[in-house]
């Protein structure tokens, strides 16, 4: 078993960590962070739950190793949270019923901001076709394309003059 050391940012805080090589990032956040928030689903890549940031990007938690992210800066949804930086989606989620059991909602959310903001206006096509990679046992969608197009159209107010 061979086991590195990493550093990284998580959240906006410096971490320090002893891991094991074949660690994946999702299951450090869990089990050595405790930041439980990014789920654990498919384990190889296709269903989102694992969604987290790493240096500005939305990436599968359960594909990347921990030690790949030795000098990253990584955000998982409780720093997006945290920051206010995704309160109107999670508003938008509850509102609109676009979650029952919340077992996919952090990597959808984290995939909408992804896709929101870039700052234009997505169409529902580009919505669906940019969530096509986060799975949902429960809503049918419809509802989470309704949130974040709601969101979309709200920030763009936001912005106008
Ligand atoms: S757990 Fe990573 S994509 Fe499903
Ligand atoms: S709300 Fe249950 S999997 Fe999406």
């Amino acid at each position: 078993m061979t086991a590195l050391d990493i550093s990284l940012t998580v959240n906006g805080e410096r971490v320090t960590e002893r891991v094991e090589a074949r660690n994946t990032l999702v299951d450090f956040l869990r089990e050595e962070l405790a930041l439980t928030g990014s789920h654990v689903g498919c384990e190889h890549g296709v269903c989102g739950a694992c969604t987290v940031r790493v240096n500005g990007e939305i990436v599968r938690g359960c594909l990347m190793l921990a030690v790949q992210c030795d000098g990253a800066t990584v955000e998982t949804i409780e720093g997006l949270s945290d920051s206010g930086e995704i309160a109107d989606l999670q508003a938008a989620f509850e509102q609109r019923n676009a979650l029952q059991c919340g077992f996919c909602t952090p990597g959808m959310i984290a995939a909408a901001q992804d896709l929101l903001k870039r700052g234009d206006v997505p169409s529902r096509d580009q919505i669906r076709e940019h969530l096509s990679g986060n799975y949902c046992r429960c809503t049918g969608y419809h509802a989470i394309i309704d949130a974040v197009e709601s969101v979309a159209q709200q920030r763009a107010k936001g912005r106008s003059p």
